[in-house]
């Protein structure tokens, strides 16, 4: 019995849409079938795996519906979390997803689920990206004002649900916790974000992120460990396609 992790699929079952880097970088060429033969050959059914967001390119249910089909017919137990293109997931109808997939696919939102004596919570997370004007030597020496503003809006919802899941946790007697994000703690400008604190004040061991893509943005967040808490990337292509293992 394990516990493993990945983001970023970015299937594209049942949609047209694909990044760019999806028809042009080799590690993306047939990802799918490299993933689903790792899970199939490496996943028992006591297994869980925790799909940090960006699951689907699909702009509603109906397209995204092949991708969670594929998702669903993994081996283990899938727990879910938003990314920032999974437009089929509305996080204030996460409650109705659980429904309809109830013992097929768990979707992690403002609730936890558990794994041995470890409560498993998270959130989409934000951080500002931008944009950033540099110097040649990609010193940065200005960025864009008003989106930061607006970014710090979208922070502290994405905060706000973090401590729900945390809370719900807490009130059922979890004293451990690994802390799951779709995007990553901190921004390139940031050594520490309210996210990082949030982490340290509930204790959490471990905190496993995605969202970053290609070798230029793999090193735009922490890594390895900080104040006594494990900071790993997941994101599928950085892994290539092989999810690390969080905790046995
Ligand atoms: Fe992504
Ligand atoms: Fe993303």
């Amino acid at each position: 019995m394990s516990l493993y992790a990945i983001g970023d699929l970015h299937l594209h079952f049942g949609s047209q849409l694909k990044a760019k880097a999806q028809l042009t970088d080799r590690v993306w060429r047939d990802h799918e079938r490299k993933f689903r033969r790792w899970c199939e050959s490496t996943l028992s059914p006591k297994d869980t795996l925790v799909l940090v967001g960006d699951h689907s390119w699909g702009r509603n249910m109906a397209e995204a519906a092949p991708d969670l089909e594929y998702i669903r017919a993994l081996p283990g137990r899938k727990i879910l979390t938003r990314g920032n293109h999974d437009m089929f997931w509305d996080a204030k109808k996460t409650a109705r997803l659980n429904e309809q997939f109830a013992g097929e696919l768990r979707f992690l939102q403002d609730n936890y689920y558990p794994y041995r004596d470890y409560a498993l919570v998270g959130t989409k997370g934000y951080t500002f990206e931008g944009p950033f004007r540099a110097d040649r030597r990609g010193k940065i020496l200005d960025w864009d004002r008003a989106e930061e503003a607006h970014a710090e809006k979208l922070v502290e919802r994405e905060l706000l649900r973090l401590r729900t899941s945390f809370e719900a946790a807490k009130a059922d007697g979890y004293k451990r916790f690994i802390m799951f994000l779709h995007y990553p703690p901190t921004n390139i400008m940031e050594r520490e974000s309210a996210f990082t604190r949030m982490a340290e004040d509930y204790g959490a061991e471990q905190v496993v992120y995605a969202h970053c893509h290609g070798e230029t943005r793999f090193h735009d967040s922490i890594m390895g460990t900080l104040h006594g808490v494990q900071y790993s990337l997941v994101s599928g292509d950085y892994l290539r396609w092989q999810p690390i293992k969080v905790l046995n």
